[in-house]
């Protein structure tokens, strides 16, 4: 099962301007499949979700075909399968959610690996409900947060286990599923942040234990917004803010106001893009499975790439490299002695290679491995990233270090 870069990068418009995106951990370029699904969408005539009219039908449509796409995606039930604006919007909103009843003495585990969108959140809604944060390390040295420092946290008052899949700052892979394995056996929900996974691997959230895993679709080729996923059952516990005449149906009582229906049919076609990016004639092969053999060959693709990439990256004189998780997605951290790394983000933009600098709100890990916010320089593989835009950077990046 080989993964074929060109074909997948056919399909890219952004790509033919000559740009090399390393910017793909703060967004991808999105292929011409997934915007003429969207433009499709609107155009076909779209009216809220009803039975009634043809335009009610396309809209409910494209709803349950993007539950069904995202509940294939990360191995969950369509009917737990939450949209919204971005992650950070979902999370902010679950976290209200679940704090209705927490309470002094009840405590939540978040890391200092986190991005912002998967600690603020709980932080925020623990000290306003006087529950106390546990934080987990990691590692500034290796860039590995130890599973065992997330589960030796755990208490029978444990309320939310907050651990990202990947770190947007380093790259590093937690344990997320020998965690997952620890928090299943208490009373706590465990949450994982899939957003910097889901574009770089096969994504199972029961694999993980994870009640909720949250991931942004526009890091994996399509549109501008967020997914939640959860059981249904779980959903049916919860009761969010909501307006009253909104359904209480389980998941639209979490998706507050009216969907971007046109977003969602891209999502939608991005899934699709995913699971078609190893072609195959098996027509028994679910959609899931497709994902899976797609994500596979594309994690084994970039993590070839990654090899090239940071090999070339150590010959660059004076570089400082960060990410040293043995287990990590194709992301790299680093900064050039005598160069400032918004200067290396501008000269190397200058070249048509987008790879920016600073701590893209993983704040804690910035100040965890000492960096601060300014951060450092950061390049991120994509599923359309080849040689050529290593080659390209690396040669760009000996003429930039002043060594
Ligand atoms: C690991 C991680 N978590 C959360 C977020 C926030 O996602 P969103 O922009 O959808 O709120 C990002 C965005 O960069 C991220 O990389």
């Amino acid at each position: 099962m080989t993964y074929d870069v060109d074909r997948l990068r056919a399909r890219v418009p952004a790509l033919a301007y000559g740009t090399a995106f390393f910017d793909g951990p703060g967004g991808t370029q999105v292929p011409d499949i997934v915007v003429s699904a969207m433009a499709a969408t609107m155009l076909a005539g779209m009216s809220n979700r009803g039975a009634v009219t043809e335009a009610e039908r396309r809209a409910d449509d494209v709803t349950l075909a993007a539950r069904a796409a995202g509940a294939d995606l990360v191995n969950g039930e369509p009917a737990g399968i939450v949209f919204g604006r971005s992650m950070t919007a979902l999370t902010f909103d679950l976290a209200r959610t679940l704090a209705q009843d927490w309470g002094p003495g009840d405590e939540v585990i978040v890391t200092r690996l986190d991005h912002d969108g998967n600690v603020r959140p709980w932080v925020t809604w623990a000290e306003r409900m006087g529950a106390t944060v546990r934080w987990a390390p990691f590692d500034p040295q290796s860039g590995v947060l130890a599973a065992d420092d997330v589960t030796a946290l755990l208490s029978d008052r444990t309320k939310v286990v907050a651990v990202t899949g990947a770190s947007n700052l380093l790259g590093t892979r937690p344990d997320i599923a020998s965690i997952g394995a620890a928090v299943s056996g208490t009373q706590a929900l465990f949450f994982v942040d899939g957003v910097h996974l889901t574009p770089h691997a096969p994504v199972d959230m029961h694999a993980c234990h994870a009640d909720f895993l949250i991931c942004s679709p526009y890091k994996f080729l399509g549109p501008h917004l967020g997914m939640l996923a959860a059981s249904p059952a779980l959903l049916e516990t919860l009761h969010p803010d909501k307006l009253k005449p909104a359904t209480d149906a389980v998941p639209e009582r979490f998706e507050l106001g009216t969907l971007p229906y046109e977003l969602l049919a891209g999502v939608t076609a991005a899934i699709d893009m995913l699971a078609d990016l190893v072609p195959g004639d098996e027509v028994e092969l679910s959609r899931r499975d497709r994902i899976v053999r797609s994500m596979t060959a594309l994690e084994e693709y970039e993590s070839a790439l990654h090899a090239r990439l940071r090999a070339g990256l150590e010959s660059v004189p004076g570089i400082e490299l960060f990410s040293h998780a043995p287990l990590r997605t194709p992301t790299e951290l680093f900064r050039i002695a005598g160069v400032d790394s918004a200067d290396v983000y501008a000269q190397l933009a200058e070249r048509g290679i987008n790879a920016p600098a600073g701590s893209f709100y993983a704040l804690e890990p910035a100040e965890w491995i000492g960096l601060g916010k300014p951060g450092a320089v950061r390049v991120g593989l994509a599923p359309y990233s080849n040689d050529e835009d290593v080659e390209r950077l690396i040669t760009a990046l000996r003429e930039i270090a002043p060594g």
